[in-house]
């Protein structure tokens, strides 16, 4: 098992699988680490299709702008929100955090505010700004593929629409990305990254 060090600093984006399959308790496990990500009011708006038929990961390739490696992975994870399972789990995610004190009563009255208000915004808008909690339990996942030897690769640059249409999703789902998982067949480089100074703001 990787320490957490370890797995940031291991991690890359993979874009070639070995053709070999992934044990599902493997995926459970996944699944598992996405579950247990924060999320604002505890509304864990997280959502996720697990896809294995290689004419659906073609079409899921397709809908990616045909990036074809997509396709290649043993399993693609299609990540998404569930937009209305988000306002609702605001209100009575804030109402819980209320009642064990970990919030104070003026936040929860905040926060009901805020779920109120949302209610009238655009699905168009609300489903970038909830992606950042689902984003959230997609890292997780990245990060726990590593200790079975997995990688994957964020693939954000979809068509969202097409992808729902695919699966004849209502609108209340927004497909947040893409995860191809599967052995590696390379091993990259680290990309570069800013320098330390350059990441933070005077
Ligand atoms: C939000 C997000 C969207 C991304 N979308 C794509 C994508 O559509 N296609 C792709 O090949 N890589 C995609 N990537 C992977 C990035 O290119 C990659 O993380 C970056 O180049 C750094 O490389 P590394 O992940 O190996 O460190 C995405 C990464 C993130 C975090």
């Amino acid at each position: 098992m990787l320490t957490t060090k370890e797995a940031i600093e291991r991690r890359r984006s993979i874009r070639k699988f070995k053709a070999k399959p992934i044990p599902e308790d493997y995926i459970t496990e996944l699944l598992n680490a996405a579950r247990l990500a924060p999320s604002g009011c505890n509304a864990q708006p997280w959502r996720f299709k697990i896809v294995e038929k290689p004419d659906i990961k073609a079409k899921l390739a397709q809908a990616a702008y045909d990036q074809a490696f997509i396709a290649t992975a043993p399993i693609v994870i299609v990540c998404c929100a569930d937009i209305q399972g988000y306002l609702d789990g605001t209100v009575s995610g804030a109402q819980d955090l209320g009642k064990i004190a970990a919030i104070e009563d003026r936040i929860v009255t905040i926060l009901e505010h805020k779920a109120e208000r949302l209610k009238t915004v655009e699905r168009d808008e609300l489903g970038p700004r909830i992606a950042a909690n689902v984003a959230i339990a997609i890292e997780h996942i990245v990060l726990r593929a590593l200790d079975f030897g997995l990688g994957s690769c964020w693939i954000r640059l979809i068509d969202e629409q097409r992808v729902r249409e695919m699966f004849e999703w209502d609108d209340s789902i927004y497909v947040v990305a893409l995860l191809p998982l599967g052995y590696p067949a390379e091993s990259p480089e680290a990309r570069k990254r800013l320098q330390l100074r350059d990441i933070l703001i005077d």
